[in-house]
């Protein structure tokens, strides 16, 4: 299927200056992992056309399907979660492990990890996915040591597992009862989990009646199709040309939405925290946190036209929404040159309130969380959740259960 024009001996090269990248930024971090990525030939695994200098770039996925409406379904996942996900799974040889979502060059990997005395099966709910990943599979020698599936991976995958560990490779907004019933006793669960619009893969583990997190990485995968797929509302608000500003909420949407009709029509409001940061410093746990604490939380989009569109070097698509008003995340220079300040600009009758409201969750934030280590998360299922949550723990509903996040205190 792949051009076999292509320059092995440029891929190899490729391949070996970026497990030595992954590896410096402690993506790879055993030499199981580091073994497997190096042998697997990831540019048999994107499509033909693909350059070499993409398919072996830490943090850029391959698109391989998009829908009627354009958006990404299927895709390579980029190097750098790959390998972080297969680490927080803590795989060892002759483990039996199940990978969601398929593609051919993870579960290569994974094989590669397990060894001959491992099993590795993979699911995917499209059979196009499939047999386009049992090809590439076969054609890269891997055909007898992964087997692929057709199925919505919701349910319980018959006459397979239990799994020493399941990888889940796409969005996921719950964890879905039929995990947990496939995972060994002291088997890892390693998912994306989609918290209020914000994801982190997660690697969870049994602690009695529900999992607990032994680690966390910053993740973003095409969502989940079937039965658990999770549906986004998103309200449109156009200014006075047409052009509109989009509000997406992954739960918690307002009840009334109308009462944001036209509020691009109103003057603007800003606060400011504060609180900066300098350039090129990540600031990822604080969309964790305005996911857990700011009321209204939602994404924001611009379309061209707008004034938002014009000026989007100041804000951060993050927004909260208080009745017929809402506030977005915005920067503006540090005072002494230290980076951006942290602030909120805001639309509406109470945009003042708004934008107060997430200043104080960017200060909250500032105090209780950032610099300090990550938070833990859990999973209680439905019938073991507890009755009383410790003080700063935020809870966020599912529908087979609840997710816990607690940032360390002290
Ligand atoms: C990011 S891709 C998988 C990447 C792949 N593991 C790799 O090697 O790079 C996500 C895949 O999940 C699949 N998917 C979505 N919903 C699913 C479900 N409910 N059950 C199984 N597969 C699903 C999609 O069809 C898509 O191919």
């Amino acid at each position: 299927m792949n051009d076999t024009t292509i320059d092995e001996a440029r891929a190899a090269e490729l391949r070996d200056k970026l497990a030595d990248e992954l590896k410096e930024a402690g993506y790879i971090k055993s030499a199981q992992v580091e073994a497997a990525f190096r042998a697997v030939p990831r540019h048999a695994f994107v499509p033909a056309d693909t350059p070499l200098e993409v398919t072996y770039q830490a943090d850029s996925a391959v698109v391989t399907k998009r829908d009627e409406y354009g958006v990404a379904i299927s895709s390579v996942s980029a190097a750098y979660i790959q390998v972080a996900m297969i680490e927080q799974a803590e795989l060892e040889p002759g483990m039996s492990v199940l990978e969601i979502g398929s593609g051919g060059v993870n579960a290569a990997m994974l094989a590669e990890v397990v060894g001959p005395d491992g099993q590795v099966l993979s699911v995917d709910i499209d059979p196009e996915v499939t047999a386009r990943a049992t090809e590439l599979l076969d054609a890269a020698g891997y055909g007898d040591r992964v087997k692929v599936i057709t199925a919505d991976a919701e349910h319980e995958i018959a006459g397979f597992g239990p799994f020493n560990a399941i990888i889940v490779t796409v969005g996921a907004w719950d964890l879905a009862p039929a995990w947990r019933r496939q995972l060994a006793p002291d088997g890892t669960l390693v998912v994306p989990l989609r918290m209020n619009g914000v994801s982190r893969s997660i690697a969870f583990r049994r602690a009695n009646d529900h999992l607990t997190s032994t680690s966390a990485v910053v993740a973003g995968f095409v969502p989940m199709q079937g039965a658990g797929q999770h549906i986004e509302r998103e309200f449109r608000l156009p200014d006075a040309h047409g052009h509109a500003v989009t509000l997406r909420f992954d739960s918690g949407a307002p009840d009334d939405p109308s009462l944001l009709n036209g509020v691009l029509a109103s003057d603007r409001s800003e606060v400011w925290s504060g609180v900066t940061v300098k350039h090129g410093v990540s600031f990822a746990d604080l969309h964790l946190w305005f996911a857990c604490f700011l009321p209204g939380f939602c994404k924001l989009a611009a379309e061209e036209g707008t004034d938002l569109a014009q000026e989007r070097k100041t804000w951060f698509p993050f927004a909260g929404v208080r009745g017929d008003s809402f506030a977005y995340l915005s920067v503006r220079p540090a005072m002494d040159g230290a980076g951006a300040e942290f602030g909120a600009r805001a639309y509406g009758p109470h945009g003042q309130e708004a934008a107060t409201a997430m200043v104080e969750q960017i200060q909250a934030w500032d105090k209780q969380a950032r610099n300090r280590p990550e938070p833990t998360f859990a999973y209680w299922p439905t019938g073991h959740i507890p009755a009383d949550l410790p003080e700063g723990t935020a809870a966020l509903n599912k529908t087979h259960g609840l997710v816990t996040i607690s940032w360390p205190t002290g």
